[in-house]
This record gives C-alpha cells, sequence and structure tokens, in this order.
C-alpha cells in the first residue's frame, strides 16, 4: 500500500495537534498522526499485541470502537507512527483526558497502550509517541500527565522525562 496523506483519512482528532517539534525530529522515512478509521487494515491491533493480548473483534467492531471514541470530543487522543514506505502501523499511544472536580476543576492526562513493533524498537519510535502525547495533555491544560509501567520500563519513561511518583494498584475482574 503507498503512503495515505492525512488529508485522505478520517482522523480521531485534528492533525494540527500533533507537535511539530515531533514531527521534524522523526526519521523522514516516518510519518506521526492521529489514529485513522482505516488503521484496522494498516495493522493497529498487530502492534497492539506486542504489549499485550489483543483479539481481534474484526474491522467493523473496530471501527464502531473508533467513532465511539470520537464521540466523546477532547477525550481520546490515540495516535501512530506510520512508516511511510508500506503505510503501516510501527508505533501506537494513547493519552486520555481526564476533568476533575479538584485543582480549580483541573485535568490529568493518562498516558496508554504505548507499544512499537519489535523490528522497530530501540530507533526513539516510543520516546517520540509519549512527547506528543505529553504535547497534547499539556495543551489540553493537564495540570499532569501520568502512566502505569512495568519495573523494566522505568528507565525507557525517564528517557521521556518522566520520574517514578507513588506505586499502581490493581484489581482484574
Ligand atoms: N530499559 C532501558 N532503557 C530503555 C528501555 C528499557 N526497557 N526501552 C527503551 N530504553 C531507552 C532507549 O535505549 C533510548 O535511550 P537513548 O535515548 O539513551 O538511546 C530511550 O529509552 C528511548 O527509547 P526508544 O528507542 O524510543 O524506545 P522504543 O521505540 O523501543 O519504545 C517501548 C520503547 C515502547 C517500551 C517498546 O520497547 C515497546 O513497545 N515495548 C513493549 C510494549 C511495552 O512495554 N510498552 C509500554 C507499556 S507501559 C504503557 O503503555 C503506559
Amino acid at each position: 500500500m503507498s503512503f495515505t496523506p492525512d488529508s485522505a483519512l478520517d482522523l480521531l482528532f485534528p492533525a494540527e495537534l500533533i507537535s511539530l517539534e515531533v514531527k521534524k525530529a522523526l526519521h523522514s522515512d516516518l510519518h506521526i498522526r492521529p489514529l485513522a478509521s482505516t488503521d484496522y487494515r494498516r495493522g493497529h491491533l498487530p502492534v497492539l499485541s506486542v504489549l499485550t493480548v489483543v483479539s481481534d473483534p474484526g474491522e467493523a467492531a473496530w471501527v464502531q470502537q473508533f467513532h465511539a471514541q470520537r464521540a466523546c470530543p477532547r477525550t481520546y487522543y490515540s495516535i501512530v507512527v506510520i512508516d511511510k514506505a508500506s503505510d503501516r502501523i510501527v508505533g501506537v499511544g494513547t493519552v486520555l483526558i481526564e476533568r476533575k472536580f479538584l485543582r480549580g476543576l483541573g485535568s490529568v492526562g493518562h498516558i496508554e497502550d504505548i507499544a512499537v513493533d519489535k523490528q522497530q524498537q530501540g530507533k526513539k519510535i516510543g520516546l517520540r509517541i509519549i512527547h506528543a502525547l505529553t504535547y497534547i495533555s499539556e495543551l489540553n491544560g493537564c495540570y499532569k500527565t501520568i502512566l502505569n509501567c512495568s519495573n523494566d520500563n522505568i528507565p525507557f519513561y525517564e528517557k521521556c522525562g518522566y520520574e517514578k511518583k507513588e506505586n499502581e494498584m490493581a484489581k482484574y475482574a
């Protein structure tokens, strides 16, 4: 498949929210943009499966989820990094904006589901994704941006400018 420009895509949020600084820093073989309604076909789920178990719901259900997220404006910001030569996704990440009642009705950005294709790891794609998501969080006025990660990934997030704070608790259903 040949590279599809942003203008030909149905995007989750406006492409102008992607940091120009991050775009400039990205390798010229790559492109960073919001998730698009046709990204199921560009390997969105296979890249996510680098992170955890992903069961394929089929394209129609995937597209329904895309539209359900877009129906919540200024909340879901999923971005993808595309290998231009193949028009395939090589990296993904999301920031969710939570609107609070505290801190003068402040907002918090929650970074979720960061994954880079195994063949493409170690090329600063993950770092660019985190910088782009942090930029979106701060554009939304978030007073902090937070995430949970394994001990193994702490050095990666430190390289992205994050520091360890508190602990994570979980209860799986
Ligand atoms: N330990 C130590 N350093 C690391 C690690 C690690 N596990 N991972 C990356 N780094 C360092 C790199 O060496 C690089 O350092 P440098 O600037 O000195 O060269 C810097 O961090 C940036 O690394 P990138 O090349 O941007 O990392 P990459 O593109 O490979 O992405 C990621 C990192 C996202 C963790 C990737 O390896 C991946 O997809 N792993 C599997 C899925 C996963 O664990 N995702 C994160 C889950 S947490 C969450 O989603 C909130």
